[in-house]
């Protein structure tokens, strides 16, 4: 016992000296060098929070923001991430003279287009190298491969190659290295060369990170080489491939990463029971086949992501399970069945896209701890062929295959819910609008398509709170008038076509600044005079299949698409159609217009 106290007591002692750098006096040759880096150096002061501050005047150099020094006042790290540094990196000799350094981060920088500096070989002590974001271009320089000692190598987010000479070289001596990464570095290898210059030289990698990198399939076996591996995100690369069985072996695995890898095949479900495993995102491999096991008790699952693949069947009960879940995505699958109704209770799930499927039933109740942010349950009529859906059209029986039964009351009341889409599925029963006030976060809302009722009475912005909406869209909704809307600010998209709205539209509708309305299929008589069409975000308006009479309105000239097709319009085109000038689509058949069309639109 006191032998592993005492080893457990220096091992924080240790890290405590490690990452404590600023404990010595900053030594006059290290001050002289940062001083000559600084001057060097192109950045913009008003944006930098640690440069800027560098005092030549006060001698102690290591209590400059972004300095850290050992004991004996050697610059250990230099932190310059995010620091608007745009130029003069090249001839940095004072920056490779500091040979102490074992940490150097030049992270979320515009070094526009210039290679990685060769001399960086003479930071012989990097540890700890981040250009991330730091806007470097070109052939990375073999002489990165003699930072033996380096830990965390971050390439990522520049224009970067490594061709010729390739991976092999780069990481050949790189054997202490624990986190790569080369988000978008063009490498260019076939599966077993990247795989195997990988499993040769890194025993110690925990974190590979090789996004958008042109590299290709298969993943081979020797990977299995590096133990420790348990990040490993290769998502958009052309792998081509099946997802091999031997994944599951990895011991340590905790994020698999591989979406839009058109992977596919079957996907082997083994990899569901690696009890370590938090996040698994294979989104957008569209041939990738699979169902979900029961999952382990005690799953670490965290995010889980199959959007947009081909796995079908039934949502597992063990789902509701997931301690840790905050994020399901399961948009545009093939999975049918029942939502198990206990999924209202995974508390830490913050974000739910069942969406295009063809799960059937009532949604569950939602616990209101929940810290929902999104929820989006929408067309869950199935993957139709164009065949079915003109069945659909004509068999309103085949919306039996829909998830049905009113929406329970606890949705409304997830006062973190931004985004609630439960659109084009069979819900019933009536909503009063009221119900959206217990959901101060709202921001998107699409109720459409259901067998619902929204009952606007009472809906009056100057005694109710409603939450400032992006985008509101109650399409068949058996609206009777308008929701008051007069107090939205920020609202973009207003969609309440294809309900039984008479009368006339607001004129508070033009002040909204809207870019998109659609007002079609009602039984609209007339605009509410004064109506303004100045603001220039209009992109569309449809108000076609509505009873609208007299001349035709003036319209906003900044419309990509008007429709005021079967309406009761009469008189001749007017002149201001031709300053339509962004137009795209533009319908107004169907009205008693005299058909004489204006030059400019010939
Ligand atoms: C670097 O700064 C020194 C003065 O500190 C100056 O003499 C030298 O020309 C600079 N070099 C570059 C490449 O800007
Ligand atoms: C250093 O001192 C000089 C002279 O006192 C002064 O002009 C200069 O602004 C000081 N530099 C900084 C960064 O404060
Ligand atoms: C900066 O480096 C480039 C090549 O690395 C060289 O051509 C150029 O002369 C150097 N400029 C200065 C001022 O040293
Ligand atoms: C993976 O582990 C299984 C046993 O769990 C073993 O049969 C299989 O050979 C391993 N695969 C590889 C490639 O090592
Ligand atoms: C999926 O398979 C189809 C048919 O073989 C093919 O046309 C398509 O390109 C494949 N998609 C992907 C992402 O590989
Ligand atoms: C979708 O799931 C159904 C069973 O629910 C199955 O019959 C069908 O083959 C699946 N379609 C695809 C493309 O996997
Ligand atoms: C949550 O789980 C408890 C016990 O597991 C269960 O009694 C309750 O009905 C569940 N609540 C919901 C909303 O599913
Ligand atoms: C929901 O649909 C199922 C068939 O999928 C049906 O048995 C059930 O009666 C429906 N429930 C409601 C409330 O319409
Ligand atoms: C809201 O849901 C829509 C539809 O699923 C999705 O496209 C969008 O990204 C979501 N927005 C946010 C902020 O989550
Ligand atoms: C809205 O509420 C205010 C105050 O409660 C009231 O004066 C006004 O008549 C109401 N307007 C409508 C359209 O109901
Ligand atoms: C709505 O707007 C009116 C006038 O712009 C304002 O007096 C009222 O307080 C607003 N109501 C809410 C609930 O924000
Ligand atoms: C919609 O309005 C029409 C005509 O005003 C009326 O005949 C019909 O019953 C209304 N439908 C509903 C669902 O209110």
């Amino acid at each position: 016992m006191k032998i592993l106290l005492l080893l457990q007591v220096s091992f924080i002692t240790i890290l405590v000296v490690f990452s404590n750098y600023t404990s010595g006096q900053c030594l006059e040759d290290q001050t002289a060098l940062l001083i000559k880096f600084k001057n060097n150096l192109t950045f913009d002061s008003s944006d930098s929070t640690k440069l800027a501050m560098w005092d030549e005047n006060s001698t102690d150099c290591c209590q400059w923001p972004g300095v850290s020094c050992d004991e004996e006042g050697h610059v250990l790290a230099l932190e310059l991430d995010d620091e608007a540094i745009s130029g003069g990196i090249e001839n940095l000799s004072s920056l490779f003279h500091l040979r102490y350094l074992e940490k150097l981060n030049l992270a979320y920088n515009g070094l526009y287009s210039v290679p990685i500096p060769r001399e960086i070989y003479k930071l012989a002590n990097l540890m700890y190298l981040n250009l991330f974001l730091a806007s470097f271009n070109g052939q990375i320089p073999m002489e990165l491969s003699r930072l033996t000692k380096l830990e965390i190598l971050d390439l990522s987010g520049g224009d970067l190659q490594l061709e010729r000479p390739g991976l092999k070289t780069l990481v050949g001596n790189l054997a202490n290295l624990r986190e790569l990464y080369l988000d978008s570095v063009s490498i260019s290898l076939k599966g077993s060369e990247w795989c195997s210059a990988l499993s040769s030289s890194l025993p110690q990698l925990r974190v590979l990170s090789m996004i958008d990198c042109k590299i290709s399939g298969p993943l081979d076996p020797v990977l299995l080489n590096l133990p420790f591996l348990s990040v490993i995100r290769l998502d958009y690369n052309d792998l081509s491939t099946m997802v091999p069985d031997f994944l599951a072996n990895f011991t340590k695995l905790t994020t698999l990463s591989v979406s839009w890898c058109k992977l596919f095949g079957p996907f082997p479900s083994k990899l569901f029971q690696v009890p370590t495993l938090e996040e698994l995102d294979l989104l957008g491999n569209e041939n990738l086949t699979g169902t979900l096991p029961e999952f382990p008790h005690k799953s670490a699952l965290r995010e889980l992501s199959l959007g947009e693949t081909c796995f079908t069947g039934l949502l597992p009960v063990s789902i509701a399970d997931l301690p840790c879940l905050t994020m399901l995505d399961l948009h545009n699958c093939n999975f049918s069945g029942p939502i198990p109704s206990t999924m209202g209770n995974l508390t830490n799930l913050v974000s739910l896209d069942l969406s295009k499927n063809s799960f059937t039933g009532s949604i569950p109740l939602f616990h209101e701890a929940n810290n929902f942010y999104s929820i989006d349950i929408s067309n869950n009529n199935g993957p139709l062929s164009s065949a079915q859906l003109g069945d659909l059209l004509s068999l309103p029986s085949l919306h039996n295959n829909y998830l049905n039964g009113s929406i329970p009351r606890s949705i409304f009341k997830l006062s973190g819910l931004s985004n609630l889409s439960l659109s084009s599925n069979s819900f019933s029963g009536t909503i009063n609008i009221h119900a959206v006030k217990g959901l101060p976060s709202l921001s998107i809302l699409d109720l459409s398509y259901n067998n619902l009722r929204i009952d606007v009475q009472g809906s009056n912005s100057t005694s109710f709170p409603f939450p400032q909406i992006t985008e509101l869209k109650l399409v068949s909704c058996q609206l009777q008038k308008f929701p008051d809307l007069k107090n939205q600010s920020i609202m973009i998209t207003l969609d309440l076509s294809d309900n039984n709205i008479s009368g006339q539209v607001p004129s508070w509708i033009w002040s909204l600044g809207l870019s998109y309305l659609n007002l079609s299929c009602n039984f609209i008589e007339s605009l509410e005079e004064p109506y303004d069409t100045s603001s220039q975000f209009w992109s569309v308006i449809d108000l076609h299949n509505n009873r609208i009479q007299g001349n035709i309105p003036i319209v906003p000239t900044s419309l990509i698409y008007l429709s005021i097709a079967s309406n009761n319009h009469i008189g001749s085109i007017p002149s201001f159609i031709c300053n339509l000038n962004r137009i795209l689509f533009l319908d107004m058949s169907n009205n008693s217009i005299n058909n004489k069309l204006p030059p400019c639109l010939c």
